[in-house]
């Protein structure tokens, strides 16, 4: 990558509610001597950004405006080719993101952002995987809440186990937080695109190598109590537990035969009903056009939790990893989740891409595969909690 960019990074939707915390966090954390620049469809929005980033480090004034727009592809070129590391927070990015990772896979320029569907990642694969690889540039999703915690938590796990032996993990998800209206919309969305999501990734297995020699596999289980946890263990398909099984089969060391589950972790047992309910109730409404239109008018795109209420907010993962004969519990802990957290967590990751040495990968690659240690010393370094609580 020509160091001859003008721009190490480009963060693209600073003027949306978690792109504006992923902005502040790089005007208080990256180095003085980053060369990065604000990218949006909206002049007024990015001078108004940029006036309040001047509050919290002196030189944000002079960071440069790029005025981008997710249908002018034009525009998108001319961003990818001036930056070494795109950051994206412009969501649903099932509706709006396609066009950018295009322009990054061609210019041969990182990429990171925020998604948590399943079924953009799997679309980003099947059209620009082959391009980035031959232009080497790093397509990495899934850089916030979905999935950083659980793929390197899984990472992490691994660490901690015997090399060259069949390895399970499973991870237990707690979090009290609220979301944001853009999260809300990307969620509505996604439920309501079932059949495309299956229809991608259905291509995607079509045309993806087969793993020689290996096994990654999900744990199979349904709703279970653990009685070692004090709760209940709640099965949750979500783009984590995939992103963790590319993971593992992508690196040797998850070993020959590597499973893993992954659940929200409830306390109380009236959970196991009511947030099956819940989120079933959610996605019926969100198959028919009426009642998705409806449901996305209750939360506006931009809004988001206050900073008293994210202050209150936390999440834990607890892994539990076994294999060798050995067993190991680790948790991931932070603050605020959905919003402080994966703005730290996509800013480190773009920090990451553009200024630390890294093993050499192209393509579409996940947090562990394309950023592993340098990524979890990163959060770990900035305050993100990754600890071995029990090893036998
Ligand atoms: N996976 C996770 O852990 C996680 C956590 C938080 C958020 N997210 C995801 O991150 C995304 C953003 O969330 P948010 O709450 O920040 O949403 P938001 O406040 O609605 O912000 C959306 C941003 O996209 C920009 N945008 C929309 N259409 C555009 C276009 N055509 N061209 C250029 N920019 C465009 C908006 O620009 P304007 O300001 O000009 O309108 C705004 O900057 C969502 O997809 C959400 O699901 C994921």
């Amino acid at each position: 990558m020509e160091a001859s960019r003008p721009y190490d990074l480009v963060l693209f939707g600073g003027t949306g509610f978690t792109g504006g915390l992923t902005a502040e966090y790089l005007a208080k954390h990256a180095p003085s001597d980053l060369r990065w620049a604000l990218a949006g469809r909206n002049p007024q929005k990015l001078e108004a950004l940029r006036e309040r980033l001047q509050g919290l480090a002196d030189d944000a004034g002079q960071l440069e405006l790029l005025q981008a727009d997710m249908t002018d592809p034009a525009s998108l070129k001319r961003v990818a080719e001036s930056a070494r590391v795109v950051v994206t927070t412009v969501g649903p990015y099932a509706l709006h993101g396609e066009p950018l990772v295009a322009a990054c896979a061609e210019a041969g320029t990182d990429y990171c952002d925020l998604t948590g569907e399943p079924e953009f990642v799997d679309r980003m694969w099947n059209l620009h995987h082959e391009r980035a690889t031959e232009t080497g540039a790093r397509l990495v999703h899934c850089c916030g809440f979905d999935s950083i915690p659980h793929d390197l938590g899984a990472y992490f796990t691994v660490q901690q186990l015997p090399e060259g032996v069949p390895l399970k993990v499973e991870g237990f998800v707690r979090a009290n937080a609220e979301f944001s209206g853009g999260t809300f919309h990307s969620a509505v969305n996604a439920f309501g695109r079932a059949r495309q999501t299956a229809a991608e990734g259905k291509r995607r297995r079509a045309k993806e190598p087969r793993l020689e020699g290996r096994k990654v596999r999900s744990v199979k289980a349904g709703i279970r109590r653990v009685s070692a946890m004090g709760g209940y263990a709640i099965p949750l398909p979500t783009v984590d537990p995939q992103i963790v099984k590319r993971s593992a089969r992508a690196l040797e060391r998850y070993g020959p035969d590597f499973s893993y589950g992954h659940y929200v972790f409830a306390k109380k047992a009236q959970t196991v009903v009511t947030l099956p309910l819940g989120v079933g109730t959610l996605f019926a409404l969100a198959q028919l056009k009426p009642t998705r239109d409806l449901l996305l008018k209750t939360k506006g795109a931009g809004d988001g939790p206050s900073e008293a209420r994210r202050l209150k907010s936390w999440f834990k993962v607890r892994f539990v990893g076994e294999g060798g004969g050995e067993r190991v519990v680790t948790e991931v802990r932070g603050g605020d989740p959905g919003y402080d957290e994966t703005a730290r967590m996509l800013a480190e990751s773009g920090l990451c891409l553009a200024l630390d040495d890294l093993p050499e990968t192209a393509g579409q690659v996940t947090t562990a595969q394309a950023m592993g240690d340098a990524l979890l010393k990163r959060l770990q370094d900035s305050g993100m909690a990754f600890e071995v609580l029990e090893s036998a």
